[in-house]
């Protein structure tokens, strides 16, 4: 399935108990920066887990075209062989990052102090997301871009000659950007620091340090400040990238709102930069149990248990928890559906520049299907009246976003007449193995003929 073909609709009925234990892949953000620092250390880093989703096999690809060497074992074994940083050589073709903005940005990044030219593209949903977030930062390197209006792709990016470094405060709370500052600064003399005022996801931080560079954080009355010392030698690693919770979020959630359901998904790598979403569904009265808590890696790990949650509520969700869960509120509002009362959203408005505008898409599914939804800029509500009140019925727009196309099918699941997408293929480019692992638990999940 490749979200740039023939679309495929997909419908979900609904089910009896899941049950059974999900086996979810490799976290995404944790796969991209495996491959784009294995291609900037010198030497071979060798990586387990690697979700081989779409958005990380076309990183692989931009990676082997500025002079990567990556092989993968029939056993799942990932090899890169790192050119060092300031040794990406310029590549021969347009890199086309296919669905995704984390791909995008953060090679942005990767590749803009170094002396090369570079264009870049994508499908329909990202070449429509905003490019200038990460651009205007990469000018104060001495990067130049030129892209389409309104900072979209394409967009070719010429790399500064002789880079200076950057102080900056990242305008709005987004991991891309404060890792494509990041991953400039490495070709870069001298420091260079980016202060975020609310926390997001700390993967390119911890995998730096990880890597052999010299990065420290400290929290002050400005934000969390990240200083980088630029021009480290790094060091290849081995990596064993964590299951990843955004991806877990779906059979958890499939779980709760399911009748009889009793789910475990194991492996679940619970960085408080990134697990929101489960502290949101205990708030709301979710049986949801985390078994087996550990380190692994430096990172807490458990496994999840979800079950059959006939009592969760509607709740607010503080807008500062927002960054924790950003990629969690559409199969939230899917729970939101099957509580009872209002669960409100805010200090939302980064949901409107994702794979589509998940506010909008997630809203009119659910309408369609029969549930009351309020939204405005930075905000919205779900109202729910309890388990089995909502209607389905409905054919809902994936609009190339995964996440939604997977939200819809989750909320199929236990509605009273089937739910169906437009167009599952986008699913690839994050879980291609959803549909398998949901159907072994027991979801009925069809792709129409
Ligand atoms: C990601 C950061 C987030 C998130 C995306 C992955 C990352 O995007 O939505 O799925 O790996 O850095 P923003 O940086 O735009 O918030």
């Amino acid at each position: 399935m490749s979200g740039h073909g023939t679309p495929i609709p997909m419908i979900s009925a609904p089910c009896g108990p899941l049950s059974g234990t999900a086996e979810v892949p490799g976290d995404k953000s944790i796969s991209h920066r495996s491959l784009i620092l294995g291609a900037m250390a010198v030497g071979e880093t060798v990586v387990t887990g690697l979700l081989e989703g779409e958005d990380v096999l076309d990183t692989a690809k931009a990676m082997r075209a500025f002079g990567a060497e990556i092989t993968r074992d029939d056993d799942g074994t990932w090899h890169v062989h790192g050119v060092g940083v300031g040794g990406f050589a310029e590549p021969d073709q347009v890199i086309d990052c296919g669905n995704s903005g984390t791909g995008v940005r953060l090679i942005m990044g990767a590749a803009a102090t170094t002396p090369i030219a570079v264009t870049y593209t994508g499908d329909a949903s990202l070449n429509k997301r905003p490019m200038a977030r990460v651009t205007d930062p990469l000018a104060l390197f001495g990067t130049q871009a030129v892209g389409r209006s309104g900072g979209r792709l394409p967009m070719t990016l010429v790399g500064a000659e002789t880079p200076v470094p950057v102080r900056y405060t990242v305008p709005v709370p987004s991991a891309q950007v404060k890792s494509a500052v990041l991953l400039a600064g490495l070709n870069v003399p001298g420091q260079t620091v980016v202060i975020e005022q609310e926390a997001t996801r700390d993967h390119t931080e911890r995998m730096l340090a990880g890597f052999g560079a010299t990065i420290t954080t400290e929290q002050t009355e400005e934000g969390r400040v990240i200083t980088l010392t630029g021009q480290p030698e790094l060091k290849p690693q081995v990596i064993a990238v964590p299951r990843d919770p955004s991806s877990a979020a779906f059979p958890v959630c499939a779980a709760l709102i399911t009748p009889g359901s009793d789910v475990l998904v194991p492996g679940i790598g619970l960085n408080p930069t990134r697990a929101g979403l489960f502290t949101t569904l205990k708030d709301m009265g979710a049986d949801l149990a985390y078994e087996n808590l550990r380190d692994e890696g430096g990172e807490p790990v458990a496994d999840l248990r979800a079950k059959f949650s006939p009592d969760m509520t509607g709740i607010d969700v503080p807008a500062e928890r927002a960054a924790s869960m950003i990629d969690e509120y559409p199969v939230l509002s899917v729970v939101a559906a099957n509580a009872r009362g209002v669960t409100r959203m805010t200090g939302v408005k980064e949901l409107r520049v994702k794979e589509s505008d998940r506010i909008e898409a997630m809203a009119s599914g659910l309408r369609a299907c029969g549930v009351t939804v309020e939204d405005g800029p930075d905000w919205w509500q779900v109202t729910g009246e309890g388990p089995g009140t909502v209607k389905g019925g409905a054919t809902c727009a994936s609009h190339l976003d995964h996440r939604v196309a997977m939200s819809f099918m989750v909320l199929g699941m236990s509605t009273q007449a089937p739910v169906r997408v437009d167009d599952g293929t986008p699913i690839a480019t994050s879980f291609p193995i959803f549909e398998p692992l949901m159907a072994q638990l027991g979801a009925d999940i069809r792709r129409e003929a």
